[in-house]
């Protein structure tokens, strides 16, 4: 195949995926053509899934992954929201399991004066989406366009929307490609598919949540370090505030997974309950975003800050306006006893009397999706009822016949696979087992 790029030159994609299968290092033209041809269409899915394993196994340099998020970047509408908020903050995670972070921290960075603008993604693999979990109120618009985007975040002071503006749109095509050809885990392409959304989407100050673990892209430290540090000299390079900190995901954040079942968590979370390790990741979280907005003095106070915006409701109001702004149902943010469940809830009690050494993150991932609450192939519906409540974490101490999980199912067949999948999920000690830290450092 041979185009025409913007330059008056031409090139041929089969070279450039040659070139790049031999691990020489392309050039900011060729990544550029690669990019523009690809969302334009011209450059079809085989050729730019060839070009995706070559980058996998072969990696990019820094100045390679930069050129490709600027590409993507550019690929569409970038937003400058300077001229809208003071200050706009996002906050991204690379995704992981149980991982409802931004449905809590949104609204309380939100109410305590900091614009949050976000593009939020679906569900990926094993990995939940933030918008699956907030699809699951009724009404609840998922799609607005970028003057809806500007309007709601200088009237609300908050948005959480997905890739439905003309954002990025390269990333969008790419990464669906990528879900279904192998070529997720890969550095470069995790790296500039997310810093190309964050910068297109316009905020000043972004937090990266890099999860690492058996629950995550990124299973050991050193590579989700490396993830961390690359993505944060890229939203520096492009004039973004930009932080990562490192977080644990051998085992499922809080205690549920499952889209509804999370959105409850997170509600409960706003009403001031929630699992202990959920809530504290949010409250940290938020005080990051505070302190690199400015409303704190530095995370600490940040942290205090959103504790006291969170116990006072104004976190819950935030969210409330949120949902209603979208086109959400709000009683079910009021009673979400009114959710629609599914039609089999099973509680599963402890085999054996012991500590709890190990709860497989991804397995527990996969289970949930085999529920039927995340996707195998892009345009598969999805269920918002089922899901897994995980009742405890690793360093507990259980005795035989305590609940130690609930399978939420719609099918008969599924909730008993479900049932042995999550069994098996479950390591064992007889000796005390020190509980998973929440972080492993950051990355500034
Ligand atoms: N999240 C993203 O936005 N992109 C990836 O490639 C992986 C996780």
């Amino acid at each position: 195949m041979r185009i025409d790029c913007g330059r008056n030159k031409t090139m041929r994609i089969v070279e450039i995926i040659i070139k790049k299968r031999d691990k020489a290092e392309l050039t900011q033209e060729e990544i550029e053509f690669f990019v523009q041809g690809y969302t334009g269409g011209e450059i079809p899915d085989y050729q730019a899934s060839a070009l995706a394993m070559a980058i996998l196994l072969n990696g990019m340099t820094t100045r390679e992954t930069t050129a490709m998020t600027l590409a993507m970047a550019n690929s569409g509408e970038v937003l400058d929201l300077t001229k809208v908020v003071p200050n706009a903050v996002d906050k991204h995670s690379t995704g992981g399991v149980g991982d409802k972070t931004s449905l809590v921290v949104a609204p309380t960075v939100a109410a305590c004066g900091l614009p949050v603008g976000k593009m939020s993604g679906r569900g990926l693999g094993f990995s939940g989406g933030t918008l699956d979990k907030l699809e699951s109120i009724p009404g609840f618009r998922s799609d607005l366009t970028p003057d809806e985007f500007i309007h709601q975040l200088k009237r609300i002071g908050v948005v959480l929307t997905g890739q439905s503006m003309n954002l990025a749109p390269a990333d969008g095509k790419l990464y669906a490609l990528r879900d279904v050809t192998g070529t997720v885990q890969s550095i470069p392409l995790i790296a500039s598919s997310i810093m190309s959304k964050k910068i297109a989407a316009g905020a000043q100050v972004v937090l990266l949540d890099v999860k690492v673990g058996k629950g995550a892209f990124m299973t050991d430290l050193e590579a989700a370090r490396k993830l961390a540090r690359l993505m944060v000299n890229i939203g520096k390079l492009c004039g973004r505030k930009t932080v990562a900190i490192l977080s644990d995901m051998n085992q499922p954040l809080g205690q549920a997974v499952g889209n509804s079942l999370e959105l409850q968590e997170a509600l409960e979370t706003l009403n001031g309950n929630g699992p202990s390790d959920f809530r504290e990741h949010c409250l940290v979280a938020s005080g990051y975003l505070l302190a690199l907005g400015g409303v704190a003095r530095n995370r600490i106070q940040g942290r205090k800050i959103a504790e006291a915006t969170l116990r006072s409701g104004k976190a819950l109001a935030k969210f409330r306006e949120l949902i209603k702004a979208q086109g959400g149902d709000i009683r079910y943010v009021d009673k979400p006893d009114l959710l629609e469940r599914s039609k089999y809830i099973a509680e599963v009690v402890a085999p054996r009397s012991g500590y709890i050494a190990e709860i497989d993150a991804r397995q527990v991932g996969e289970t949930a999706v085999l529920l039927g609450g995340g996707r195998a192939k892009k345009s598969d519906p999805i269920d918002y009822t089922v899901g897994i409540i995980v009742r405890h974490k690793v360093g507990d101490r259980v005795n035989a016949g305590e609940t130690l999980f609930n399978i939420h199912a719609n099918d008969k067949g599924k909730l008993t696979l479900a049932k042995q999948k999550i069994l098996e999920a479950h390591c064992w000690s007889d000796e005390p087992v020190k509980p998973l830290p929440l972080y492993y450092g950051i990355i500034s």
